[in-house]
């Protein structure tokens, strides 16, 4: 054993490296709130290993890429699990560097000389909002394709660039299979690139320089009361690290990412953002026209600028929060706001859900109770209803209403003669008022999606 550490050692320096690494001093002692940087390596990882599997058997074009997701799913080892981890990974990736980073900030730890680590903490908080949002395309269903429009059009109400932008990550005049490539190109090549090379870096500043200790301690009264980074930073480290893993498991068992119908351009569908994005999609319904754009730009483009900018703005001596307001405020009414739009929109959309379920139920009731009247009554001797009835009046398979009123068509019903004067059609109003409205009702809903 020593003599292939020593080996090693001569060679590669390894062992040194990894022994001055579990030796390394946490200032103030081990404590759990340190634990959030590596569980984001962690997550970090396993996205990059989910991501690898599910790319095995994913075809990113317009025509494969819902059909090969429905494969992974349902046909591959594990596949469902798999899609799952990832899907619920990105959200935890999301939850966690955001976590990472209101903690850096409370703990004052972006000061001088950590200015840098926080700035390219900010980039990769960016970069994480962009792979879940490049990810969000890849399923390919009406959801994926029409929040990435939402998207697109927002990133498309930037001054001067945002035409050029949008059109560059479209990759044409309308969103299709250029842009499924290039979202596909962005999250598998580009990002992580550009995510490995900030993190690589940001890693190396935060070793440079070290923990910050917690406010109440200066830095020299942390560097008195340390620890060893092993055993007790290491083993909170891992304890979280698998209690992230078991939380993802558990959602992708339990909420496992569903496929919707495939994306089609041409019916129009109510999109709804993954949860981290709900903000922004509820805040830009409060805000119309002109204002607009202070959701779409000003506000995004104005945190960031405040993200990058706090090391700078914030000149008080003491790290407490309550000693440095001018920055801790707008933080608090950011994340404030954050918080109950995405509470708001959590809340609504449940509603919504809800209204629709019941709303879906009485149609199909309507559909079945109406189409039994319907073959009751002599209509079918006259009229075409899917594979059944004759073609001596209209067909009602598509009828739809036809753009009539509920009130015309009763009154159509009563007496066919106020449509053509010489119609064969008899007259209904023999039937109780009940079942005229419930056929009317029927005639509307059938043949509508
Ligand atoms: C004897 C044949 C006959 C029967 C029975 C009959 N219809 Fe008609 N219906 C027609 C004809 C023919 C028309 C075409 C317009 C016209 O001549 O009045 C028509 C028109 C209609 C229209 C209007 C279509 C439009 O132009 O928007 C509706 C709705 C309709 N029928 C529903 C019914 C329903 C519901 C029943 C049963 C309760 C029924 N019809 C029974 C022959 C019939």
């Amino acid at each position: 054993m020593t003599r292939l550490t020593d080996w090693l050692e001569e060679r590669t320096g390894l062992p040194s490296v990894l022994r001055k690494i579990l030796e390394e001093p946490v200032p103030g002692g081990a404590r759990w709130s340190y634990v959030l940087g590596s569980s984001i390596v962690f997550v970090l990882a396993v996205q990059a290993l989910t991501g690898v599997l599910l790319a095995l058997n994913y075809a990113p074009t317009s025509e494969g890429a819902r059909a090969s997701l429905a494969f992974i799913q349902e046909q591959v080892a594990a596949g469902r699990l798999l899609h799952g981890v990832h899907h619920w990974g990105a959200g935890a990736m999301v939850a966690l560097v955001g976590f990472h980073l209101l903690q850096v900030f409370l703990w004052g730890a972006y000061r001088n000389p950590r200015e840098a680590t926080w700035i390219v903490g900010v980039f990769l908080f960016l970069t994480t909002l962009a792979f879940a949002f490049t990810g969000s395309l890849l399923p390919w269903d009406q959801n994926a394709y029409w929040a990435v429009q939402v998207g697109l059009s927002i990133v498309g109400t930037t001054p001067w660039i945002g035409h050029a932008l949008q059109r560059v990550l479209q990759g044409s005049a309308e969103i299709g299979n250029l842009t499924l490539t290039r979202f596909y190109t962005l999250h598998v090549i580009i990002l992580p690139i550009i995510v490995f090379t900030l993190l690589g870096l940001h890693v190396y500043l935060f070793l440079r320089r070290g923990v910050t200790p917690h406010w109440s301690l200066s830095e020299e009264e942390g560097k008195h009361r340390r620890e060893p980074f092993y055993p007790y930073q290491l083993a909170r480290d891992v304890g979280i690290m698998v209690l992230m893993l078991a939380v993802i498991l558990w959602l992708a068992i339990t909420f496992p990412p569903m496929l919707g119908a495939p994306a089609d351009p041409s019916r129009a569908y109510e999109a709804r953002p993954d949860w981290y994005f709900l903000f922004l999609f509820e805040l830009l319904k409060y805000l119309e026209g002109p204002l607009e754009l202070v959701g779409t730009l000003l506000l995004p483009a104005g945190s960031v600028l405040f993200l990058l900018a706090i090391p700078f703005l914030d000149r008080s001596p003491s790290r407490s929060p309550l000693k440095r307001l001018p920055v801790v405020v707008p933080m608090l009414v950011g994340v404030i706001g954050i918080a109950g739009l995405t509470g708001k929109s959590l809340l609504v959309g449940r509603e919504e859900r809800r209204a629709q379920r019941v709303e879906e139920v009485r149609r199909a009731g309507v559909l079945e109770e109406g189409g039994a009247l319907l073959r009751e009554q002599p209509c079918l001797k006259c009229h075409r209803l899917g594979e059944e009835g004759r073609d001596r009046g209209p067909d009602l398979t598509h009828y739809g209403g036809a753009g009539r009123s509920s009130e015309e068509l009763i009154a159509h019903l009563k007496d066919p003669k106020v449509l053509h004067p010489n119609t064969i059609m008899p007259s209904f109003a023999h039937l109780p008022d009940r079942d005229l409205e419930l056929l009317v009702e029927f005639l509307r809903l059938q043949g509508v999606d």
